[in-house]
């Protein structure tokens, strides 16, 4: 979302925030061109007439694969924040995962948009009542997973954020009421003493099923699954954490076959089109989850603006479907996707 009209809409500092990344940015370029590094293999002579996109998550069958990640700070790029994006998921289907660094509370997103699917996502605090807190609030109030982000035991090296000395107005978990927080102090709060100890704790305690999200190596895949996790997404955290990791897609394979269908395998980061969907189911994820592409709709249109990229990521699924000759998304599998011969 490095786009001319985004910075002239959200001024330089929010949109620093929102699009950028660690370091160089290696990696947050990178996770876009890690997609394009795959070439698909469509076949032919297939009936495409009938096209089913669903995917089974979290033991439900979902239209589509596209879940909403969790983005802080949302009222940062629209007013609509928060109710627009999960406004948004509920108007396309998709499953919504709200941020522990929110601007609207977990009750009232579920108030304003009772019938979206959703999930928190939860950062442990040094104060881990906040975090207690968080969890028993989103519990209460019909969030049907916990997702632990297991990436962020400090805050990423955020060169634009250090130039612009960007600030938050509204995280209401963390500083309800207070004067405005710069990323730094908010990184700050977070706890990195969190072990696989504690995971194992979360997991028994939290009374939902719990995903970890931040997993690259199939050495702390199979550790996810001994700790109880229901699920984990593949992901460098859209390339804000540690710059020149792997990219979702280039470590997803290894974690598809250490974990051999024990939990659900969701991957993120670049995904800005329905082929590269396409791509994640066909190495074998079983969901994907879409940022920025969401967030820049979001700061364009609100809720609409949301939707209708949401709307066209589907779209660009079924299409691909069609003209892979595989009408049925669960049918996708490695024979679809070769390395690209391009550069
Ligand atoms: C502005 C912004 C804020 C984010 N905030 C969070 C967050 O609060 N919690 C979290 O787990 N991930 C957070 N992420 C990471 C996303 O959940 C996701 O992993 C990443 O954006 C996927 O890459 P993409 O933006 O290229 O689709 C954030 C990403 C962005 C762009």
């Amino acid at each position: 979302m490095d786009d001319e009209d985004l910075r002239e809409l959200l001024g330089d500092a929010a949109h620093g925030y929102f699009a950028g990344g660690a370091g160089d940015e290696i990696t947050l370029r990178d996770n876009m061109a890690s997609w394009s590094r795959l070439a698909l293999h469509p076949r032919v002579l297939v009936d495409v007439s009938r096209r089913d996109s669903s995917v089974e998550l979290l033991g439900r069958r979902r239209p589509h694969p596209f879940v909403v990640a969790p983005m802080a700070y949302q009222r940062h790029a629209h007013a609509d924040g928060e109710l627009g994006t999960a406004g948004a998921a509920a108007d396309t289907d998709a499953v919504y995962v709200l941020s522990s660094q929110t601007t609207t509370s977990p009750a009232d997103v579920a108030a304003a948009v009772p019938d979206v699917d959703r999930w928190f996502q939860l950062y442990v605090f040094k104060d881990r009542q906040i975090s207690r807190d968080l969890v028993t609030a989103a519990r209460e109030t019909g969030y049907e997973a916990l997702v632990v982000t297991v990436d962020f035991p400090i805050g990423g090296w955020r060169e634009r954020d250090r130039r612009s000395g960007f600030t938050v107005e509204h995280p209401v978990a963390l500083n309800p009421g207070g004067r405005a927080l710069t990323t730094a102090e908010l990184f700050a709060l977070h706890d990195p003493t969190v072990t696989w100890d504690d995971i194992g704790q979360l997991a028994d305690e939290a009374g939902i099923p719990l995903l970890l999200k931040g997993i690259l190596r199939a050495d702390d895949a199979e550790r996810a699954v001994d700790a109880g996790a229901a699920g984990i997404v593949v992901s460098n955290h859209g390339g804000r954490q540690l710059d020149t990791t792997l990219s979702g897609v280039d470590a997803l394979v290894p974690v598809v076959d250490a974990v051999q269908g024990r939990l659900d395998v969701l991957v993120d980061g670049g995904i800005r089109r329905g082929w590269d969907a396409a791509k994640a189911l066909a190495l074998g994820a079983d969901a994907v989850m879409v940022g920025r592409a969401v967030l820049a709709g979001l700061a364009r249109g609100g809720r609409t603006g949301a939707a209708d990229v949401l709307t066209q990521l589907v779209a660009e699924l079924d299409t691909s479907l069609a003209l892979l000759g595989c009408p049925n998304a669960r049918d996708l599998d490695r024979s679809f996707v070769t390395p690209a011969p391009w550069p």
